[in-house]
């Protein structure tokens, strides 16, 4: 244990930006923390160590570490002793620059790194390790076996070969690496253990997972033996690795959830192969169609790009024509957004006006069918897994098996409990209900 100059545990802040990986890497660093005898604090102001978890993807994401490191500086200048470290995409793609434009930074720890944190941030050197290791770093990573809430991130894959025109993945979390399956069952039995029934296996290219001869569905179908394991979900995919084995299990693996989230970025072919997709927009649709002759009521989520470089108004009609003909349950859509290194930044930019007024007209398409999808459930009987104590008094908060947030009343209910419901009401973004029995 190393103690403060106080007697009492050092504290910990920890900040995470991005994607459900970075925080699934932020609890790892945690628990690897704790472990070294820190406790985790929700005030930096209060921290002995500062952490902030970065996001490279779009540049608005890298930003707010700059302006974080800028509201930290008079807590620095108050406190000489307090460390600063900066993890995840940003300190792999800039750790150099970071370290010279913020002299207040102690440390710099890339994704691949985070088994060696503990003992740079216990040296009081200044430090960067943006290695990118063979190992694998999260069994490398110390652990404890607190209790845990009934749903939870598992890591199973790490960095993308596919080399999207317009992503700094590639480069910024590397080549694709699977963890082993043996690893992934021990840690998904523990999770178990200390109260998960939920788990998402997490991935940048989660379905081109593929270790001691198996594949995601293999993996899937291996975890879903576990007993209290309930629940199986996995992202983010690719179209181009739905593989038939996989499709199937969607169909006749009843602990896999009805709903996939696979990006598809555009509905043009034009920009998709300038993009460097790799697929057609009526591949994508195929693929679509095959997912839900397996499973009709799958719920479907995807990604979207808006403003990529040479998008025209017929380019981005055939986006809103593809969003039409698959009705999505939930979608994300975000403006092109330049990133130094990749191909797509050579080429010049769209109008930003333009870009703003076509993702106004995607989300308001993607909203409506959010809407009216979320809507159909009202009557329906749906399973609810609790995660917490709603803020009405009686009240519980939990996800269906389609991955919307339901609001019970329920005065008996607790964390864990898998409960069915009778859907009462959709409001903009969760259903309410009420419980019907246990499960
Ligand atoms: N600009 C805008 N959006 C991007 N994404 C990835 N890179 C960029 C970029 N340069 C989006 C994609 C991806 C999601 C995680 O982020 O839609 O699927
Ligand atoms: Fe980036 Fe996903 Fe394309 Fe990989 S598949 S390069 S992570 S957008």
């Amino acid at each position: 244990m190393s103690d403060s100059k106080h007697g009492e545990a050092k504290k910990l802040f920890i900040k995470t930006y991005g994607c459900q990986m970075n925080v699934y890497d932020s609890e790892r660093m945690v628990e690897a923390m704790v472990a070294d005898g820190y406790v985790t604090t929700e005030r930096a102001e209060d921290a002995d160590m500062v952490l902030i978890n970065t996001c490279h993807i779009r540049e608005k994401a890298s930003e707010k570490l700059y302006s974080d490191l800028g509201r930290l500086r008079p807590l620095k200048a108050a406190k000489p002793d307090l460390k600063i470290g900066v993890a995840g995409c940003v300190a792999q793609a800039e750790g150099g620059e970071i370290m010279r434009r913020m002299p207040l930074v102690d440390l710099v720890v890339g994704p691949q790194s985070y088994h060696r944190l503990p003992e740079m941030a216990r040296s009081g050197l200044k430090s960067i390790d943006t290695e990118f290791p063979t190992e694998d770093k999260f069994s490398l990573l110390p652990k404890r076996k607190a209790a845990r809430g009934p749903s939870a991130f598992l890591t199973v894959q790490e960095g993308c070969d596919k080399f999207c025109a317009f992503c700094v993945v590639p480069y910024t979390r590397g080549a694709e690496v699977s963890r082993p399956v043996t690893r992934i069952i021990t840690e998904a039995r523990d999770l178990v253990e200390r109260g998960v029934r939920d788990i998402t296996l997490l991935g940048q290219n989660v379905n081109a997972y593929h270790a001691q001869a198996t594949g995601l569905a293999g993996l899937i179908r291996a975890l879903a033996k576990i007993d209290g394991l309930e629940r199986i979900r996995y992202t983010t995919s690719h179209p181009n690795d739905m593989e038939d084995d996989l499709i199937a299990a969607h169909g006749d693996e009843p602990k896999l959830m009805p709903y996939l989230h696979l990006p598809v970025q555009s509905g043009s072919d034009r920009i998709l192969k300038a993009m460097n997709r790799k697929h057609t927009a009526q591949q994508f649709l195929r693929v679509i169609e095959r997912i839900r002759a397996a499973r009709p009521d799958i719920l479907l989520s995807s990604d979207f790009i808006v403003g990529f470089p040479g998008e025209s108004d017929a380019d981005f009609e055939q986006t809103m024509d593809l969003v039409r003909s698959v009705g999505f349950g939930m979608a994300y859509s975000f403006k092109y957004s330049s990133r130094p290194g990749t191909p797509a930044a050579e080429k010049p930019e769209i109008d930003a006006a333009l870009a703003d007024a076509r993702l106004q007209a995607l989300q308001g398409l993607l909203s409506a069918q959010q809407r009216e999808v979320q809507h159909a459930m009202v009557g329906r009987e749906v399973r609810v897994l609790y995660d917490k104590a709603g803020r009405m008094p009686g009240q519980m908060v939990g996800k269906s098996d389609h991955l919307h947030a339901v609001h019970v009343t329920d005065p008996d209910g607790k964390p864990g409990d898998l409960v069915r419901v009778r859907i009462l009401a959709s409001s903009a973004n969760s259903l309410a209900g009420a419980r019907i029995s246990g499960i």
